[in-house]
Order: structure tokens, then sequence, then C-alpha cells
């Protein structure tokens, strides 16, 4: 078993970035800016936005967080939007998920010029994606096909076996791992919490990516031998005796499945940081203006 060690990629690639943003700068070209919008307290989300500001710092980026309180309206964040999409300074923005009850997160991401969209969330990315054209490519599944590569894993002629059909993970790393590419070219069956005989499916899977965010869910009984496993899990388990209170947990039973694989990615450690990494090769893109050119 190979343990997929997505903090070691996720930290070269920061340095691949790095390199890139010292010889823009060097040549007195215009440095990449991020703009991240977080709205009230969650604390994952809290973390998951420093983690961002800190890689922006990290690779060399500007970036602004523009923070709003839970009670902001709707019509006051589509107007901060309204604003992001007409800086011309910064080059892509995001607003974190999941927003308060009363703001419809649909609306927010269609509001987001989608030039700027570095999360890859809305309509017109995912729809490009999906049918193979230069877009932004939302960050988890991004990261997970940039690990398979990076590890040189197979794909052509697999059965990738995707359990959750969320739009951030489960919807676009189908359509990844099916494309005409490397990675790619898999033999993709989506399943979620409706699919009957679950474990019948996933035991034929020679690469299963398990993104429905229950933890532990995918015991060892339900993975063939030989099996890739990509965990995307991060749920936050309580756990009184750790400094947080909480232990991140991912959606494998890691120490029963860990022994049957060929690859495995752990949790924390896996999936995780090449996210953040994405979405800072995204916004590269994005001030590059590498994929849309106006
Ligand atoms: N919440 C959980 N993951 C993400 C992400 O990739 N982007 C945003 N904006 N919110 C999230």
């Amino acid at each position: 078993m190979k343990l997929i060690d997505g903090k070691a990629i996720a930290d070269q690639i920061k340095q691949e970035i790095a390199a890139e943003v010292a010889d823009i700068k060097a040549a007195g070209g215009k440095i990449p800016h991020l703009a991240v919008i977080i709205v009230g307290h969650d604390g994952g989300s809290e973390t998951y936005v420093a983690h961002k500001v800190k890689s922006c710092e990290q690779v060399g980026f500007k970036s602004t967080k523009i923070c709003f309180e839970a009670d902001v309206t709707e019509d006051t964040l589509l107007e901060q939007i309204d604003a992001l999409n007409k800086d011309a300074d910064v080059d892509g923005f995001i607003v974190q998920l999941p927003l308060p009850k009363h703001i419809s997160e649909q609306k927010v991401i269609e509001a987001i010029d989608y030039r700027k969209d570095v999360d890859g969330f809305h309509p017109i990315n995912v729809g490009r994606t999906s049918i193979g054209l230069p877009s932004f490519v939302s960050a988890t599944p991004a990261g997970i096909m940039e690990l398979l590569k990076r590890y040189e894993i197979e794909t052509s002629g697999k059965h990738c076996v995707v359990i959750g059909r969320s739009n951030i993970v489960g919807k676009p790393v189908t359509s990844l791992m099916m494309q005409k590419a490397y990675p790619g070219d898999a033999t993709v069956t989506i399943c979620h919490s409706r699919t009957k005989n679950l474990k019948e499916i996933t035991l034929q899977a020679d690469i299963i990516i398990a993104a429905m965010g229950s933890p532990k869910f995918l015991k060892a009984d339900m993975v063939k031998e030989g099996a890739v496993i990509v965990d995307v899990g991060t749920t936050r388990v309580p756990a009184p005796d750790t400094k947080t209170g909480f232990k991140l947990t991912g959606d494998v039973d890691f120490e029963n499945v860990a022994p049957k694989c060929s690859y495995i990615t752990p949790v924390p450690g896996g999936v995780g940081p090449m996210t953040i990494c994405s979405l800072m090769k995204n916004t590269l893109l994005a001030g590059k203006k590498a994929v849309y050119k106006d």
C-alpha cells in the first residue's frame, strides 16, 4: 500500500506557483489578486479561509478578505459581488460556502463573473468543464486529478466509483474521470444515498472516490484488493482529548481499508491540502488571463 501524500504534492505545487509569481514580478507584471468573502463565523469556514489567505501569502499573491456578519442581507452580498466583478485589480474571488439559510447560494454563485470564478462553481464553468472546454475547474476535483497524475495512477479503462453527488465534488469529478484525457478515460459509476446494493458496486471498483461526508463509511469489506482509494471526507468528529476538541475524519475506515489498497489518501493530509492549492492555481490562471482572454 502506498500513501498518497497530498501535503507534499501541494507544497511542491505551491513552490512552482511561487516561482512563476516571482518571474511575473521580475518582469514588472501584475501580481495575481484573490478576494475571499466570508459570511458569519462557522468554525470550519473560518479555518478554510485562513488557510486560503495564508496560501496566498506563501505563493506571493495579493489577497483581500471581506467579512460579513451572518445577518447580512442577500442584496448587500450581491452588491459586494458586483463591486468585485467590476474591480480590475481583483483577478478572482470566491464566496466561502455554506451561506446562512436566508441567502440563496445559487443566486450568489451565478452573480459572480464566470471569468473571475476561481472556485469553478458558476454554471458556465461547470458546463465548460463537462464538455472539456477550457474553464476554471472546481478546486477539490482538480486536486484529485492532480494527485492521480503526479502518482502516475492508471485510470484509462478503469472502473471508477464515485460516492456522493454534490455539485462541488461528486458531479464534477465524475465528468473529469470520464473525460477523454489522462487522468480520465475511466468507466464511471456515481452512487449516492438512494443507491441500492452499494457494496456490490464498490466491490467492482478499481478506483473509489468517497465524497459523501459520512465519517468512516467505506469499510474494508466494500473494497476490492488493490483498489485506489481517494477520501474526500472532512467531517469534524468530536474528540474531547484533542486541543481543538475535534478530529478531522474521512469517509473511509482508513485503518482497516488501507491494508487492502494499492494507493490511499489519508485524512488529514490527502485531498484537503490539494484543494487550496488548486484554488491558488486557478487564481494564477485568472491573473494570467489564461482561461478567458478578457
Ligand atoms: N466550502 C467547502 N468547500 C468550498 C470551496 O471549495 N469553495 C467555497 N467557496 N466554499 C467551500
